[in-house]
């Protein structure tokens, strides 16, 4: 099979298209011919030798990736809820080696679930990672209520495109950021106000905010915590730029908390249970080819990516 390895930490240049064996599966796990292959901004930071660069050095090959959309093509002997021929997606072992970069991928049964019939494969595969991650801040970590107010920056990238979709389910007033350009998205997946960052200070239009989803790190931190409430919660996703965000928060009598994200095939189906309902978008932006993802990398590491981008077999 073909897969794409990562021949060494550094830039795109060391993601090498390869023939490899087939992954052999263990009892718990299917093996998925993969259909879609959706990237994130970690996919970049570990190929650079940060974000889980760790957790596959010691891996020979290494193969770049977490979310899959697909058809199971056999499954262990543990097995009992999925089939062959059943069309699954999920985030592969994250945090560890996923191993997704590839036409094959041997993933545990307890990371997946039914793809919807109503979503194609691109979209199931956007509605992984990020997905994830929008599902365990605003459910898990902030429980996000009815009438909260709720401030999700970066709201046109692909975590904040589903916490704005998802915290609007759940009853909250949303106010998103992006740049101009993105205005019109952000406000068509359903944000209450839309606010320019780049126009004027934050705080000159954003006050009184219960909750925050910081997707930004580093002052923006201190600069959402000038925007909150008393009492207001702030959640930072950014490793490497918000390890003070509790200390930060408790110093202005506010509560600060760091969230990474975890496979789990339950979570999925909650998310993919939206979006058979039609609840729940994936924005896929952009589509690539298996060969073009060293391209794919270029265009999440402008940090100007709207929704997802997606790579297609
Ligand atoms: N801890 C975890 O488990 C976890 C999970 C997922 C993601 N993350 C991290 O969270 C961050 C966001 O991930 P993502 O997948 O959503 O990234 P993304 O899709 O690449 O985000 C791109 C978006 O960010 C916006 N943006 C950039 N700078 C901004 C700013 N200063 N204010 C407001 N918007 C801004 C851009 O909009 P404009 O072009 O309009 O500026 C663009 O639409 C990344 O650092 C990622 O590594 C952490």
């Amino acid at each position: 099979m073909k897969a794409i390895v990562l021949t060494d930490f550094g830039d795109i240049n060391n993601l090498r298209v390869q023939d490899l064996p087939m992954p052999t599966i263990k009892d718990d796990e299917v093996l998925v011919q993969v259909k879609a292959i959706s990237i994130n901004p970690v996919d970049a930071k570990t190929r650079n030798g940060k974000g889980a660069a760790a957790r596959l050095a010691n891996d020979n090959p290494m193969i770049l990736g977490w979310d899959i959309s697909g058809i199971v093509d056999n499954i262990g002997k543990a097995v009992t809820n999925f089939k062959k021929g059943d069309e699954v997606f999920g985030m592969v072992n994250f945090p560890g080696h996923g191993k997704a970069y590839a036409e094959y991928v041997a993933a545990p049964a307890a990371h997946l679930t039914l793809k919807p019939g109503n979503i194609t494969h691109e979209e199931a595969a956007a509605a992984t990672l990020a997905a994830l991650t929008a599902w365990e801040s605003i459910v898990d970590a902030l429980k996000i209520e009815e009438n909260d107010k709720f401030l999700v920056h970066a709201a046109a990238g692909g975590v904040g495109h589903f916490a704005v979709q998802l915290a609007k389910h759940f009853g909250a007033w949303v106010i998103g950021t992006a740049s101009a350009a993105n205005k019109d998205f952000v406000l068509g997946v359903g944000a209450d106000e839309f606010v320019d960052y780049k126009a004027r200070p934050l705080e000159e239009v954003i006050s009184n905010v219960d909750k925050v989803l910081d997707t930004i790190g580093g002052e923006n931190i201190d600069l959402s915590l000038n925007l909150m409430k008393p009492g207001g919660t702030i959640l930072s996703l950014v490793s490497g730029k918000n390890e003070e965000v509790q200390e930060k928060a408790a110093a202005k009598g506010m509560k600060g908390m760091r969230l990474l994200v975890h496979s789990s095939g339950e979570n999925q189906q909650k998310i993919a249970a939206l979006m058979e309902k039609g609840i729940l978008k994936a924005h896929v932006s952009k589509t690539y080819s298996f060969d073009q993802v060293p391209e794919a990398h270029l265009q999440l590491e402008s940090g100007r990516t709207v929704g997802k981008v997606v790579i297609v077999l």
